[in-house]
């Protein structure tokens, strides 16, 4: 038994979706979030950069003791190669669970990869899935704009323009038979009704954080470092830039109200 919390960072809003499946599939768990508000997109920056922030929000997390630290960003994890490799926790990425899941639910062997421009750019996901399955056809597209629809909020089924982008980021997966979709920035799963719908319902989405999730299930489990069962899961989420937005829209996206854990950290200020 473990009681240190899980760590979790990304640019932004995005890694809230590995939060919510933390909530849902480990109750027990307390959780320390980091979003980058002061710097995100990360996804159009170059590797260099992506390292420095990388470096950075590991250190942030490193300050609250926490057991694993999990990157939910598709670009650190694709692309921050160095400062995820020398994480002193257990580390988690995005990358090689979502790829892995790809791998074994594909039937035509045909995946569609969308995510930031720097991911699509490293082949991260290319090069996890050819691991595992060498046949495979992976088809990636960069969709910078769906980082800035899910901070913005245009994440409504109904919000034709948000439809008519994605659409026109899919369009040419689709004409290339896919049958496996990696939602492979921790942004989109927030888009996935609307993913769902243009793609169709023969398409498998997958979602990366959930993914990553899922492998730190397995992980507290077969390392006794879960923590206790009556244990109810607490939430801190530090955003390194007061942005109008975060606790509104993270609470749309949680389904819960989180707006008296949101607390502003310079990222200067503790390290
Ligand atoms: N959510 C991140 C990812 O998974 C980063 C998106 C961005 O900041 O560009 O790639």
């Amino acid at each position: 038994m473990d009681k240190r919390p899980i760590g979790i960072f990304d640019s932004g809003l995005g890694g809230l979706s590995a939060v919510k499946a933390v909530i849902k599939y480990l109750p027990n768990e307390d959780i320390v979030y980091f979003g980058d508000t002061q710097r995100v997109p990360y996804g159009s920056r170059s590797a260099k950069t992506i390292e420095a922030y990388a470096r950075e929000d590991i250190a942030f997390l490193e300050q609250y003791d926490c057991k694993l630290i999990m990157a939910a960003c598709g670009t650190v994890s694709s692309v921050a190669v160095d400062a995820t490799s020398n994480v002193k926790e257990h580390f988690i990425g995005v990358v090689k669970p979502a790829a892995a899941a790809a791998a074994k639910a594909t039937e035509n062997g045909r995946i569609g990869v969308m995510a930031t421009w720097a991911t699509i750019n490293s082949g991260a996901y290319t090069k996890e899935i050819k691991s595992i399955a060498p046949d495979a056809r992976i088809f990636g597209v960069s969709c910078p704009v769906l980082v800035t629809l899910v901070e913005n909020n245009w994440i409504d089924t109904d919000d034709s323009i948000s439809r008519e982008i994605i659409k026109r980021y899919l369009e040419p997966m689709l004409k290339e038979n896919v049958d496996t979709i990696i939602l492979g920035c921790t942004h989109f799963p927030h888009l996935a009704p609307i993913i769902q719908d243009v793609a169709g319902n023969g398409v498998t989405l997958i979602d990366n954080g959930f993914e990553a999730v899922m492998e730190a299930k397995q992980f507290l489990e077969e390392n006794g470092l879960s923590n206790e069962k009556n244990h109810r899961g607490t939430y801190q989420f530090y955003i390194s830039d007061k942005t109008q937005n975060f606790s509104m829209i993270a609470n749309t996206l949680l389904g819960m109200d989180i707006s008296d854990k949101v607390i502003f950290r310079e990222l200067t200020e503790k390290l």
